[in-house]
């Protein structure tokens, strides 16, 4: 029998992801519940499957995801970016560039492109990246199709202006938003970060990794920022002493890179 460390080594290496940039009892609390589920007796078993078996390799994945997430996320922060944040990068008349790194199912990218239309901005004025490791749930972002719980947040107005009821609790987002993302299968953690970006928004992934390797993709991050660019964070995300990483708070969930 191989204890949990062991399998997550060699889970790692067959899945081509770093498990132990994770915290470690969310990982095990995700493989043992989907063991539990597909009645898996133990670690060394879950590891043949994951070798052998592609199916399982995706469900795996697709269960260690947590793909949750919904339009305008923490609303007074979307009305911070409206109001405050939007105007000072548009101002410049250069081209911004903004990306949704994990984006999920695209509510966050779509979320932005909602208000930037609403700004009356236009297309070569922006460009807007989705990045997020699952490829099911890049798919599912590409569609546009949500259900009501993701679309809480969403304003009458803006449901009738964005969106087209499809079924009794279906809603597909308009093809011009959808045509003002662009979406990528990216590894935040081993993959290259393009730079010289305006925006950043990388929210509600950090609370999933271990502190060490929040602060090594806090300091990717700042390098991928053009000089005066902007990291916006989860709610529940902070960057105790953000000047150690060369940023200055704006205001809640708001860092601009020095
Ligand atoms: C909770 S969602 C956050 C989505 C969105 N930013 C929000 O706040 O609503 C977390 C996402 O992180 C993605 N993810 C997990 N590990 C990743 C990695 N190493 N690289 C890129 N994305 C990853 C998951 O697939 C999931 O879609």
């Amino acid at each position: 029998m191989i204890t949990f460390e062991e399998f997550k080594t060699q889970a790692s290496k067959i899945l081509g992801l770093n498990l132990s940039s994770y915290k470690a009892k969310r990982v095990q609390r995700r493989v043992e519940s989907l063991m539990r589920r597909r009645n898996i007796p133990d670690y060394t078993t879950c590891l043949e499957l994951l070798r052998n078996n592609s199916n399982f390799r995706a469900d795996f994945l697709n269960h260690f995801t947590i793909n949750t997430s919904e339009f305008f996320r923490n609303p007074s922060n979307f009305v911070t970016l409206k109001n405050e944040i939007f105007p000072e990068l548009f101002a410049g008349g250069k081209k911004v560039k903004i990306w949704s790194a994990p984006c999920s199912n695209g509510c966050e990218p779509y979320s932005l492109a909602i208000i930037i239309d609403e700004l009356g901005i236009k297309s070569h004025q922006y460009e807007i990246l989705g990045v997020d490791i699952d490829p099911n749930i890049l798919q599912a972002a590409k569609k546009g199709i949500y259900n009501s719980g993701a679309l809480k947040n969403v304003s009458t107005e803006r449901l009738q202006k964005y969106f087209k009821q499809v079924g009794t609790n279906t809603f597909a987002l308009s093809e011009k938003i959808k045509k003002m993302v662009h979406f990528k299968e990216f590894d935040l953690l081993k993959d290259t970060y393009s730079k010289n970006w305006d925006l950043i928004l990388c929210r509600n992934f950090f609370i999933y990794l271990t502190s060490d390797v929040k602060d090594l993709l806090t300091r990717k991050f700042v390098d991928a920022l053009r000089p005066g660019g902007i990291l916006f964070l989860g709610n529940t995300e902070f960057i105790f002493e953000p000047e150690k990483f060369g940023l200055s708070k704006i205001v809640s969930s708001f860092y601009r890179k020095i």
